[in-house]
C-alpha cells in the first residue's frame, strides 16, 4: 500500500484554506493509502514561540485533526517531538545536503530576509522536514506548492545517501491538491487566504463563531459586474467564492456559475455550504477539547505506532553510515 505523509506546523489557528485545500485531502487519503500524520512542533521552533502557547496550540491542532476527520486507527497521527528519531536523522541528513542547496531554498530567503534574528534552524529546516518525510518510507507527500522545493530537497537527499552509503531511505515523491481547492483572501482574492493577523476579514478560521462566517462570506470582495461566471483571472473574488462553495459540495466552480444570476444569492449559497462543513467538525472538537487526557492517550498511541516505523529505518541509515550500534 502506498505509504502517504504529511505534516501540519502548530503556528496558528488553522483557516478554512488549510482545511479545505489539505486537510480533507489527508482525510480522504485514509480510504486507499496508508497514511501518516503529524503535528510538528520542532519546526515551529524555528522561530522563537512562547512556551504556553506552543504547548497549547499543539495540543488543540490534534484536536482539530482529529475533529476534522483523521481517524486515529486508520492513520498514525502523532506529535513530531514525540518520536526522537525525527532528531537524530535530521542530523545525518544535514550532514547529507550541501550548504549550498540548503542556501538556494526560496522559503529560506524570504523569511530570512529583513528578519532581525535568523536561526540557524531556519536554515537547516529543510534537513529535518527530509528525515520526517524519509522516516517513514513514504511514497507520497501530499503539500502545497509552498512545499515543493523541500520535497525535492528529500528527494535528493534520499538519492544521495543510497548513492554513498547503499540502499537505505524510499525515494518519496511530492504530490499536489487540483486544481480548485485553492482558496483565495475574501478581501484580496488574488492572494493566497493565509494569516488572519493579515487580513482578518478576509480569513475564515476553521473554529470562528458560525455567525462570523457568514458574514465574512456575505461581506467577501467581488467586483463591479453583476454576472455570476467562474474566471479567477478577470472575476477573481467571484471565482474564489464559486471555488469555495464547489470544494464544500463537491460540485464544478464553472458548472455551479450557471445556477446563479445574482452575487447575493451565491454569497447566501457559499456561506450556507461553509457553515455547514464546519458546524460538525467545530461540534466533534468541542467534545476533544473537553477532554485533554483523551486526546494525550491518543497520541502516545500514536507515537508508539510512529516510532515502530521510524526506529528500524534510522537503525538502517546508523548501520549504513557506519555508526556503532548501540547495543
Ligand atoms: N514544512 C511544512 C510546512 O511548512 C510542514 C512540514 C514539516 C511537512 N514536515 C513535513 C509537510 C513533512 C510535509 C511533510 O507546511
Amino acid at each position: 500500500m502506498t505509504r502517504v505523509f504529511s505534516g501540519i506546523k502548530p503556528t496558528g489557528p488553522v483557516q478554512l484554506g488549510n482545511l479545505l485545500g489539505a486537510l480533507r485531502r489527508w482525510v480522504a487519503d485514509q480510504d486507499d493509502a496508508d497514511t501518516v500524520f503529524c503535528v510538528v512542533d520542532l519546526h515551529a521552533l524555528t522561530v522563537p514561540q512562547d512556551p504556553a502557547e506552543l504547548r497549547t496550540r499543539t495540543l488543540e491542532l490534534a484536536q482539530l485533526l482529529l475533529a476534522v476527520g483523521i481517524d486515529p486507527d486508520r492513520s498514525t497521527l502523532f506529535v513530531q517531538s514525540h518520536v526522537v528519531e525525527h532528531s537524530e536523522l535530521s542530523w545525518i541528513l544535514e550532514c547529507t545536503a550541501a550548504f549550498g542547496e540548503l542556501r538556494r531554498m526560496t522559503q529560506f530567503k524570504d523569511k530570512s530576509e529583513g528578519a532581525d534574528f535568523v536561526s540557524a534552524g531556519l536554515f537547516t529546516y529543510p534537513a529535518l522536514m527530509a528525515a520526517d518525510i524519509l522516516l517513514y518510507d513514504t511514497d507520497e507527500v501530499p503539500v502545497g506548492d509552498d512545499q515543493r522545493q523541500h520535497v525535492e530537497l528529500a528527494r535528493d537527499l534520499a538519492i544521495r545517501f543510497n548513492h554513498r552509503y547503499g540502499d537505505t531511505f524510499v525515494v518519496p515523491k511530492a504530490t499536489f491538491p487540483a486544481a480548485g481547492a485553492r482558496v483565495m483572501d475574501l478581501q484580496h482574492p488574488t492572494r493566497k487566504m493565509s494569516k488572519s493577523e493579515e487580513s482578518p476579514q478576509g480569513t475564515i478560521l476553521v473554529l470562528e463563531p458560525l455567525d462570523q462566517v457568514a458574514k465574512k462570506i456575505k461581506r467577501a470582495v467581488t467586483d463591479a459586474e453583476t454576472e455570476v461566471r467562474y474566471d479567477p483571472e478577470a472575476k477573481p473574488g467571484v471565482s474564489n467564492l464559486l471555488s469555495i462553495l464547489g470544494a464544500c459540495t463537491g460540485d464544478d466552480p464553472a458548472e455551479l456559475a450557471g445556477r446563479f444570476t445574482r452575487y447575493g444569492d451565491l454569497k447566501a449559497a457559499t456561506a450556507d455550504a461553509v457553515v455547514e462543513v464546519l458546524r460538525p467538525i467545530q461540534q466533534r472538537y468541542a467534545e476533544l477539547a473537553a477532554d485533554p487526557a483523551g486526546t494525550a492517550a491518543v497520541l502516545a498511541k500514536g507515537a508508539d505506532k510512529a516510532r515502530a516505523v521510524a526506529g528500524p529505518v534510522l537503525e538502517r541509515a546508523r548501520a549504513n553510515l557506519g555508526l556503532l550500534p548501540r547495543t
